[in-house]
């Protein structure tokens, strides 16, 4: 934030009004008079870039119902109060109301700028620390989309956290649905462009000309998505569909732009979902740009221990919204999730853990049919593609021990009757695999 903060003076009086707002202006400051409360309500809300000095004594509204006001408006806004002789009790509400201090008439001119200079940087320190709460708080959001507690899934975030702060263009690569619009958000929303804006372009969505109508301009309606995305971050979906011509634009583009780049591109690339690579579809030049830094995702066949533990998460939130109760998965339906070659990755389990929560709510139906009737039809549901036992194994344990610490609410002795295990080996695998007591209570 670097633009520069107003004073309101509010007043009824005109003569009063101006030799408060001329003095002000005089020491540096910018400031936007108002003849009434009512009026100046009517430009002053929540995070109003500015702080307000006001008479207390005025027609109409007064000055402490107008504090009132603010204060419910925006309680971190600091308010000067002018009162006249005599006005200490009023004073003294004002400043309870929350007031951050008060004048008396006539004002003295150096106490009015040492009391605007402190309010004016109080003022920015809110509205700074604020800025930054938000733009943290969306970038947790967006992260704590991300479930998966596999090594992957770590580096994943750590990568994300990483490259949302670096400098440079950034490569999305992956099959479809493993993730790659999520994590393009996550990158925005986690970096310090995060109050800027994420503009989205699919370049598979038009033909060549609306395409480079849409990027570059120019648009009968609404702003070329270039100029829409000027510091923050432009994405660009499907960046292989783009024809040379326009590759040759983007990349002039890119070169325009100094060092740091002044709006960040992340290109996504469904190519690998269709056995090929980014770079065989792109100009080498502007692939070398694009990729400075490049995040690949995992397909979920890949990644044996998130199947359970996704469609846990998965089954848990859509039990919720349907109001009903999870369903158990047997040993053999963990083998199948596991064994299921996943073509569609995420967005298919989290289909598949939808209707696996209806079904279980008519009580009828198996994983099994669910994952033959989303899978290609020609392939089974179950993949000859190996993956080494003790990774089933081990998804299998972990899910068991998540399942049976759910149902008995934490209470280690339930789970180690029922497990028959003894305690010291269940606080070993709980520790290797992350889970944690708490969770349960
Ligand atoms: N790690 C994850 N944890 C939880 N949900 C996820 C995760 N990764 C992706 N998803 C969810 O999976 C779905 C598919 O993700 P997304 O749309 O980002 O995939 P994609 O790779 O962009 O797919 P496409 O190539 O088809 O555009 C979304 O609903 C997304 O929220
Ligand atoms: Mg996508």
């Amino acid at each position: 934030m670097s633009r520069k903060l107003k004073i309101a003076i509010v007043d009824d009086e005109p003569d009063m009004r101006e030799s408060i707002s001329q003095w002000l202006v005089l020491s540096g400051f910018d400031t936007e008079t108002f003849v009434s409360a009512e009026d100046a309500l009517k430009t002053i809300g929540a995070d109003w870039p500015g702080i307000v000095v006001s008479d207390i004594r005025m027609p109409g509204m007064d000055g402490i119902a107008f504090l009132k006001r603010l204060m419910g408006l925006d309680s971190g806004l600091p308010v000067i109060l002018i009162t006249g002789h005599g006005d200490v009790p009023m004073a003294v509400e004002a400043m309870r109301i929350g007031a951050m201090d008060f004048m008396e008439k006539p004002f003295n001119p150096d106490k009015m700028t040492a009391l605007a200079k402190k309010a004016t940087q109080m003022r920015r320190m809110t509205l700074d620390n604020r800025a930054l709460r938000r733009d943290l708080s969306e970038g947790q959001q967006v992260m704590s989309k991300l479930i998966g507690t596999s090594p992957v899934m770590d580096r994943l975030r750590e990568d994300i956290l990483d490259l949302g702060q670096a400098d440079g263009h950034v490569l999305i690569d992956g099959e479809t649905g493993t993730g790659k619009t999520l994590v393009a958000h996550a990158l925005h929303a986690v970096g310090p462009r995060a109050s800027r804006k994420f503009v989205p372009v699919s370049c598979a969505a038009y033909n060549d000309e609306a395409l480079s109508a849409r990027l570059f301009g120019p648009l009968e309606d609404g702003i070329p998505a270039v100029e829409e995305a000027r510091g923050g971050t432009l994405c660009l979906e499907d960046i292989e569909a783009l024809s040379e011509p326009l590759q040759a634009r983007l990349l002039a583009f890119i070169s325009d732009q100094g060092i740091p780049a002044d709006t960040r591109i992340i290109a996504i690339s469904n190519a690998r979902g269709e056995g090929r690579r980014a770079e065989d579809s792109l100009r080498p030049d502007l692939f070398y740009r694009l990729s400075a830094l490049k995040i690949t995702l995992p397909p979920l066949r890949a990644r044996g221990e998130d199947i359970l533990s996704l469609f846990a998460r998965m089954t848990e939130q859509f039990s919720e919204e349907y109001g009903c109760e999870p369903p158990q998965v047997s040993a053999q339906e963990a083998a199948q999730l596991l064994q299921a070659p996943w073509p569609g990755n995420i967005r298919q389990l989290i289909n598949v853990a939808e209707r696996a929560v209806l079904q279980n709510r008519r009580g009828s139906g198996s994983i099994a049919s669910l994952l033959m009737a989303d899978g290609d039809d020609n392939q089974q549901a179950t993949t000859t593609e190996g993956k080494p036992l003790k990774e089933y194994v081990e998804s299998f344990e972990k899910m068991l021990i998540d399942n049976t610490m759910r149902r008995h609410k934490g209470s280690i002795a339930s789970v180690m009757d029922e497990l028959c295990l003894p305690r010291r080996t269940l606080n070993e695998k709980m520790a290797k695999y992350g889970l944690q007591r708490g969770d349960y209570l």
